[in-house]
């Protein structure tokens, strides 16, 4: 079994920008960047991980000693910076989420000691993340809405519904404020600087998951769950299903992770 270890540090910075293609309207702007077309500004939270094994004198993987100067160095011109008149790399691309973790990926050293550079996230609020490693960059975008459910197998005689289900069984159903995030792999289109418009996935997740589910009673409201326990766990492969063939251009949707409530969370991942 090949193990991998792995060390991780946590850096904050904030910078400002505005998301605009010269080449496109101001209407066309607003269609593809929403509000951050106009000047705005994020505090960033970025982690990153190197992988490695421990070094037999002195047990670390890597001296954090060494990873904060590094990371010092890297986000030192980004910190405080309004990026698109700030840095000349922002002047050719987009200040994307997805062009900046591309940005501080490329100026991070690949090896340092024995270690290697293993992913980055890089948070632009609690709602917006993306995961970058070699191979993908995967952009998460969460959401909430309300429904109601209740756990029962037609089937099934009333008494082992109970037994089976508990609280959950109860005859007029109950609710949740469902938290859903929604995972993107693909590369940053070369005109807009993103994976995928977050605009146009708001829209798709406002069609295909709200107008379904939210503040309805899925076992009655939903065809659905017509003949589907309403579970989370079927919960979220219906959204999947549902939100899978809307997300194209380049950009694949792997994975969808619902939060039931703040304890009890189910994911739906693709295979690759
Ligand atoms: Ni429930």
């Amino acid at each position: 079994m090949k193990i991998n270890n792995y060390i991780a540090r946590r850096a904050y910075f904030s910078c400002g920008r505005e998301l605009k293609n010269p080449l496109w309207s101001d209407e066309e702007n607003r269609a593809v960047f929403g509000r951050d077309a106009l000047p705005h500004g994020h505090d960033y939270t970025l982690d990153v991980f190197y992988s490695g094994e421990m070094n037999d004198y002195d047990g670390m993987i890597v001296n954090l000693s060494d990873i904060k100067p590094v990371l010092n160095r890297v986000l030192e011109p980004l910190d405080g910076a309004f990026l698109n008149l700030d840095l000349e790399h922002f002047q050719q691309v987009r200040p994307t989420l997805e062009n900046l973790v591309n940005f501080i990926w490329q100026q991070l050293p690949k090896g340092l000691d024995q270690a290697e550079l293993a992913r980055v996230r890089l948070q632009e609020s609690a709602r917006l993340w993306i995961d970058k490693d070699e191979d993908s960059m995967r952009l998460t975008r969460c959401y909430e809405f309300a429904a109601a459910h209740r756990l029962h197998v037609p089937q099934m005689s009333d008494d082992d519904n109970s037994r089976l289900y508990g609280k959950c069984n109860n005859a007029n159903g109950h609710g949740h404020n469902y938290g859903l995030e929604v995972t993107i792999e693909g590369e940053p289109d070369a005109q807009s600087g993103a994976i995928i418009s977050l605009t146009q996935l708001d829209e798709i997740v406002d069609r295909e998951v709200f107008e379904r589910f939210d503040h309805k009673h899925l076992n009655n409201d939903c065809p659905e769950f017509e003949h589907l326990v309403p579970t989370s766990e079927n919960l979220a492969r219906v959204i999947f299903d549902v939100l899978s063939p809307k997300v194209n251009g380049g950009a694949r949707l792997v994975k969808i992770g619902l939060h039931e409530t703040t304890k009890n969370y189910f994911e739906v991942e693709a295979a690759c």
